[in-house]
């Protein structure tokens, strides 16, 4: 066993703070607003299918990895990268992964802070009452005249930022564990009683056979990728985020169980959102193809129609905020530790440069559903551009080089040492995924959909 080393940053309480912290993470827009209307953009249930195994299949043994990796090298993702990657294969080259990261991060959370901006809005439109009773006319004219507003947005987007920043220059640690323990406990119940509402007064039926009934005609190669990309974007993997959690990891803690909990809670919360989401847009006749608007139309109908509804909106829109911050937080981690350790920047000086950073590239995504909405290459928004250039392009091949690493280049002792020593069956299960499964998989679906795979067949098999 090599010497371990403690990390930079002193470690995380207890061993229930590291994995409400990559909960934390893991629970945000992913799992309550993109997952259900990648779903619905998507045909439902083959789509939903192809997602979980991807969650399983690579999504899993890649938050391994990131937490093995991290938990190792104690350093930010660059300058871990760096150190393994000397260490186990004489070349400091590795390091490009972890800048990649960095860079995967600023863009990622660019467009995120815009979208949690519309949730924060949201706190506020649903308790002025404005939902009362509305009919989708009301609520989609509500939201379309949101985010075709580029002032509002951009005001909420900066708030949000700010919050995030905020939190980021105290230091993780400190609000963070003590935010997740209550919230996400909230976040379930209310999304539970949501569900049994949807049971009673929705089309509970209808949404369920939507999602869990595979047509596998509706599944393109394109769509494919789509939830590949789907499941790296709700674990939060692909990029060091979880990377650098994993930092601050006591090595006595099992990697195993807290990647496998994590991955239950965080699957489970998207599949009850879309339950959820699909009750209402069944029973109210909205679209359920329409995009990333879909959380915004469908829900506040159902509140207009409950008792109580105001406070269930707030309530609701609350949780999604504070759900997409602590998501926020982790997407600035790796990219504010670098400018700590590698800069020589204090943590405030870190947390508000990147910070300023990633706000001024968001006005980008502000205007692209505003002003620019209409500015399209290729059929494609900026935003449309940037959230797949991110998702099914960048944390796949981060992903894909991460689990490499892990898998090949990292020796065998280096790895079992991480994972527990005690687990045989799962340490093999894990290297064998790391090593033939994961990067099969990425290859082939990103060939795939770019028609290469296509291509290729016909070169063979004339
Ligand atoms: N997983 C978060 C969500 O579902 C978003 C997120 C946080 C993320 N950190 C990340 C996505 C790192 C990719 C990489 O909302």
């Amino acid at each position: 066993m090599t010497e371990q080393r403690t990390s930079l940053h002193g470690h995380w309480s207890s061993k229930i703070a590291f994995i409400l912290a990559v909960a934390g993470s893991a629970v945000g827009l992913g799992n309550i607003w993109r997952f259900p209307y990648m779903a619905g953009e998507n045909g439902g249930g083959a789509f939903v299918l192809v997602y979980l195994a991807c969650v399983v299949v690579v999504g899993l043994p890649i938050m391994m990895s990131e937490i093995l990796i991290g938990r190792r090298g104690r350093r930010n993702p660059v300058a871990t990268m760096r150190l393994l990657g000397a260490e186990e294969t004489g070349t400091t080259a590795w390091r490009w992964v972890g800048i990649l990261g960095v860079v995967t991060g600023f863009l990622i959370l660019s467009f995120y802070s815009v979208i949690a901006g519309w949730a924060v809005a949201y706190i506020f439109e649903g308790g002025s009452g404005i939902f009362i009773g509305a009919g989708p006319e009301t609520v989609n004219s509500v939201f379309a005249g949101l985010i075709s507003d580029p002032v509002t947005t951009g005001i909420w987007h900066s708030v949000f930022m700010a919050i995030t920043v905020f939190v980021v220059a105290l230091g993780v640690e400190a609000g963070l564990e003590r935010a997740v323990r209550v919230l996400m406990p909230a976040l379930i119940l209310l999304l539970i009683a949501l569900m049994v509402y949807g049971m009673v007064v929705g089309e509970f039926m209808d949404g369920f056979k939507f999602l869990f009934k595979p047509d596998f005609s509706k599944l393109t190669g394109e769509a494919v990728l789509l939830a590949l990309g789907q499941a790296f974007f709700t674990l939060s993997v692909g990029m060091g985020a979880i990377m650098a959690y994993g930092a601050y990891l006591p090595n006595e803690e099992s990697i195993v169980r807290t990647s496998i909990a994590v991955v239950l809670a965080d699957t489970g919360i998207a599949i009850l959102a879309a339950l959820v989401i699909f009750s209402i847009t069944f029973q109210f006749g909205v679209d359920e193809t329409s995009g990333p608007g879909l959380v915004f139309v469908s829900l506040p109908l159902a509140f207009g129609q409950m008792t109580g509804g105001v406070f269930v909106a707030v309530s609701f829109f609350v949780l999604l905020t504070f759900a997409a911050w602590t998501s926020a937080i982790s997407l600035m981690e790796p990219a504010v530790t670098y400018f700590i350790e590698q800069l020589k920047f204090s943590r405030v000086g870190a947390a508000l440069t990147v910070g300023v950073i990633i706000w001024g590239l968001g006005f980008l995504t502000v205007m692209s559903f505003g002003p620019w909405a209409d500015l399209m290459w290729r059929g494609r928004t900026f935003f449309d551009w940037l959230d797949f250039l991110t998702n099914n392009i960048l944390l796949p091949v981060g992903g894909f080089a991460i689990v490499v690493f892990a898998g090949w280049f990292m020796a065998k002792n280096s790895t079992a040492d991480e994972i527990d020593p005690e687990a045989g069956l799962i340490y093999r299960l894990w290297r064998t995924s790391a090593r033939y499964v994961v990067p099969i998989a990425i290859f082939v679906v990103l060939l795939n959909a770019t028609g290469l795979l296509e291509s290729i067949r016909a070169y063979l098999m004339p």
